[in-house]
Formats: structure tokens, sequence, C-alpha cells
């Protein structure tokens, strides 16, 4: 173990080492993060969560995209993420804003909060990364107080047809162009996807089955596509289908 709870695991240092390469350029994503796209995450956000300030904790925050805008709702957010990356963008960006969030570098799975202390505990887009996505809900549960909630945000990201695979090629060379990201290395490899139970995405369906198995209640689905298809609204033609698969956000109340 190392420091703040970070596991010395090769996978996991793959993971880490690829998003830490792409921190600098994860929020100029083409088209994505429009203030339209940024209101309806609130809104969604906010009909889940409620209006009342709670304390959160954003797992996986990246870049701090979640994080911002629930403190932007007024939320007493703190957000964690093992990339230290991924979190110098997310500080430099808190400040800009001048939104006070708590940001810490620790790993998902390995959460080192005492039990019951957050009002709600959310992530998005990091369940489908995990190695250990189990044991990391278990953690994400036990730190939060009982009757709190659970919000997992994910997608089913594997390309299903020629128009997904070209506009994702498309992606690549965009980034490659613009901020000399590497052409090969704009998705997990291969042999790392095989490493991590869910390296293609995970349905609606998995997530109501892991929560299922923590005895979660009141478990809820909302399809996202409504958010995809402002996404889709502000990218041009050629990557219009990168980001097109499903999305889905999924609740629930702890015990
Ligand atoms: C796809 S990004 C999502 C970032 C952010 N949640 C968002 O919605 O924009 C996945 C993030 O999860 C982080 N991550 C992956 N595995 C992690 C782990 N085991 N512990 C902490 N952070 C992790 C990565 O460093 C990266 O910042």
């Amino acid at each position: 173990m190392g420091a703040n709870n970070i596991e010395i695991d090769p996978v996991k240092e793959r993971v880490k080492n690829y998003w830490s390469s792409s921190s600098k350029y994860y929020d100029q994503s083409p088209g994505l993060n429009s203030e339209e796209e940024k209101a309806c995450w609130k809104k969604e956000l906010g009909k889940v969560i409620g209006e009342e300030k709670k304390d959160i904790l954003d797992v996986g925050t990246g870049t701090g995209f979640i994080a911002s805008l629930l403190a932007e709702l007024g939320h007493n957010v703190t957000g964690v993420d093992f990339s230290k990356d991924m979190l110098a963008v997310a500080k430099e960006k808190t400040k800009r804003l001048n939104l006070s969030i708590k940001l810490m570098e620790c790993d998902a799975e390995n959460l080192p909060f005492d039990e019951n202390i957050f009002d709600c505990v959310i992530c998005r887009y990091l369940l489908w990364t995990l190695p250990n996505p189990e044991k990391a809900i278990m953690g994400w549960i036990k730190a939060t107080k009982p009757g709190g909630k659970i919000i997992i945000i994910d997608g089913e990201w594997a390309p299903k047809n020629a128009a997904q695979k070209l506009s994702r090629k498309m992606l690549a060379l965009h980034q490659f162009l613009r901020y000399g990201a590497n052409f090969s290395k704009t998705h997990y490899s291969k042999s790392l996807r095989e490493r991590i139970p869910n390296g293609d995405g995970v349905s609606s369906k998995k997530i109501v089955e892991y929560l299922s198995e923590f005895e979660v209640k009141d478990i809820k689905i909302i399809d996202l596509r409504h958010i995809r298809k402002v996404q889709k609204k502000h990218l041009s033609w050629h990557l219009r289908y990168s980001y097109d698969r499903p999305t889905h956000l999924v609740y629930g109340t702890v015990k």
C-alpha cells in the first residue's frame, strides 16, 4: 500500500498512466461540456440529490466535472482521484471558477474515510474501469450515511457499428493533431480491457445487479439519451458518433 491508501497494482498503474496522459486534453473533448450540457447535468443531479445542501463525495473525480457542478448547486463536495495530473486540472478549474472543493489523491477501491460520513457518493465514468468493482462499491456504501444515496453514472463504451468505429478513429486523429495525443492510445488496449471486468463499459442492468448485491434500496435508472442528444448537437459531423453510446445514471438509497 502506498501513500493515501493507493495500492501498487500493475493494472491500476496502467489505468492511472492512461488518465494522467489524457489529463491535458480531457476537458477539451470537442463539443462536450457546453453550457447547455452542463445545465442538463445540473437538472438531472438536482432531481436525484434534492436542493438541500449535502456532503457529497465524487469518486474518480478526474478534472472535477461533476464535482464543480455539485459545488455550483451549493453542496459541500469532496473529489478524489488517483491521478495527480487529473487532480491538478481539477484544482486549477475550481480556482478559476472560485469554487471550494476538497480534492484528494486516493484509490476509489480503498477510500481513506470513516464510515457513514457522506450524504451521497457519486461517480461518473469510473465503475467501468475498476479492476474490483464490488470491493469499490462496498467501500462507497460504507462511507455513505444510512439513508444516503449512491449514484453511478456509466455507459456501454464499445463501438457497436461502422459509424461509431470510424468516428472514434476521427476523434483519435483530432486529439493527435490538436494535442499531440498518442494516436493508438485513445482507448484502453485489448490486454488492459481483459484485466478489467467491465472494460467495454457497464450496462444499467449490471449496475442494478451490483447495487442489489449490497442491499441498496429503491434503485432507479435514468436513461441519459437526452444529454447525449445535447452533446451530439455541439459536435462536428465527423465526431458525432464517437460519444454516442448508451449512458445511464443509476441510483439508490443505502440501508
Ligand atoms: C473517464 S475519467 C472520469 C472523470 C470524471 N468522473 C468525469 O466524469 O469526467 C475516469 C477517472 O477515474 C480515475 N480513476 C480510475 N481508477 C481509479 C481508482 N482506482 N481510484 C481513483 N481514481 C481512479 C481516473 O484517474 C480518471 O480521472
